[in-house]
């Protein structure tokens, strides 16, 4: 079996792309990066990227007159690096069908709650307002809707009297660079068998 090739979105800094960087250095994850696309020059994740030898490209939304060219030009990227499963890592723009399609079951998503609830991009703080007593991050297929696809994994975290976003955030990103790297050895591994449209079975 030829080994996946991943591509990863990122927005920001990439600490999960990191922790994915590791799985593969380690060798939990049998895959390669092909490549590392942002949608903002300033993207910490396309330094960290070129220092580790990755090719990180940035598609700029801004320089794209619309969300067609913008995502046009990054579903040719990932085809020119012939990458088999994309995984948005902190990527913080809405896919359109149009991408979704172009890898069809083939695109993974981290978010920093317990989907299907406080889904969106404030999360932490919707969990604050709330009240919840506990927390956590998801991993799913991306399908059309937003943070809506199949759920692939699950961990939780407690909230805490007096945590604050910052506090919050740190606790579920500790859980998220474990999660994420497991979720795509699974993926690489051929053990994820989607059942239907929300359920995905794991294979032993
Ligand atoms: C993570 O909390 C992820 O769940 C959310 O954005 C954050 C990205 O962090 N979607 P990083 O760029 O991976 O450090």
């Amino acid at each position: 079996m030829s080994k996946h090739i991943l591509g990863i979105l990122c927005s920001g800094r990439g600490s999960n792309m990191q922790s994915i960087m590791a799985a593969i250095e380690s060798g939990q994850i049998k895959a390669e990066i092909g490549i590392v696309l942002t949608d903002k020059p300033e993207a910490r994740a396309l330094q960290v990227a070129s220092e580790a030898g990755i090719k990180s490209v940035c598609v700029n939304r801004k320089a794209c007159a619309s969300q067609q060219e913008f995502e046009e030009k990054l579903v040719a990227e990932l085809k020119a690096a012939n990458v088999t499963l994309v995984v948005l890592a902190g990527f913080m723009r809405i896919l359109s069908p149009y991408f979704v399609d172009a890898y069809r079951h083939q695109i993974l998503n981290i978010h920093p709650s317990l989907l299907p609830s406080f889904g969106g991009a404030h999360a932490h703080r919707d969990v604050l307002a709330y009240g919840t007593k506990v927390s956590g991050c998801t991993i799913h297929f991306v399908d059309e809707g937003m943070d809506h696809g199949p759920i692939i994994l699950q961990d939780t975290v407690p909230v805490l009297d007096g945590d604050t976003e910052e506090t919050l955030a740190a606790r579920v990103l500790e859980k998220e660079h474990i999660l994420y790297p497991r979720a795509i050895e699974l993926f690489v591994d051929g053990r994820l068998e989607l059942l239907d449209d929300r359920h995905v079975r794991i294979k032993e």
